[in-house]
């Protein structure tokens, strides 16, 4: 698939307004700073879609961006575990995400990025184990494989894989990605659209 058309649609605090919920929905989550903005904007061509920023926190709110003529849903969340934010902020983001997720019905699967210049990270697991406990299908994408060797890379990886058949019987899909090369894009391209079609 490729992405002909995307526009954003609207910020939300609050799931109960976000757009209706009669397409496909696919949202992108993980820390903060990780590359969500970055890699939203590669997989739709745009450079300046969602807002990127050097500095941890950017993303706030709920984002719909509408594909193609009404095709699907993308949605950028605001990153979990940023050191800084108060905690009155980290608890106001846990329920806004919970809810959303819990209660999403178009949300088809939701991709838990993860950098992949870093060893598993127990902020990940926990978020991954409690989408697994509540039946969330989720699938991970590793980003910034630009910024050190793919050996490394595949050593985080394994170590990932390794951590998660702690608790899951099998390990989700894993995209390795780089907004910088633009890569992984058709993959993940292609895995919504068998989707969407299935
Ligand atoms: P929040 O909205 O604050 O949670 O951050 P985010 O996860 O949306 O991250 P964002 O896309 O804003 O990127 C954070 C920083 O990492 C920016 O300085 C990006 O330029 C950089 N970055 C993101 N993806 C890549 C990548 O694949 N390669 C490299 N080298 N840098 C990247
Ligand atoms: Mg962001």
């Amino acid at each position: 698939m490729q992405i002909k058309k995307a526009s954003f649609l609207i910020s939300n605090s609050d799931y109960t307004k976000c757009p209706e919920s009669n397409i496909p929905e696919y949202a992108f989550i993980g820390r903060s700073n990780v590359g969500k903005s970055s890699l939203i904007n590669m997989l739709t061509n745009i450079n300046d879609l969602a807002k990127t920023s050097s500095k941890p926190g950017k993303t706030q709110l709920i984002n719909h961006f509408l594909i193609n003529e009404k095709e699907w849903y993308l949605v950028d969340l605001p990153g979990y575990g940023y050191a800084q934010a108060s905690k009155e902020s980290k608890e106001k983001w846990k329920k806004m995400i919970e809810q959303y997720l819990l209660n999403r019905e178009n949300l088809y699967c939701v991709f838990v990025l993860v950098d992949t210049r870093l060893s598993p990270q127990i902020i990940d697991i926990k978020f991954m184990t409690w989408l697994g406990e509540k039946q969330i299908p989720f699938c991970i994408v590793g980003t910034k494989a630009d910024k050190v060797s793919s050996l490394i890379v595949k050593k985080n990886i394994v170590s990932l894989e390794k951590e998660l058949l702690k608790t899951f019987t099998l390990v989700p899909q894993i995209f390795i990605t780089s907004a910088e090369k633009r890569m992984g894009k058709d993959q993940i391209l292609d895995f919504i659209d068998t989707i969407n079609k299935s």
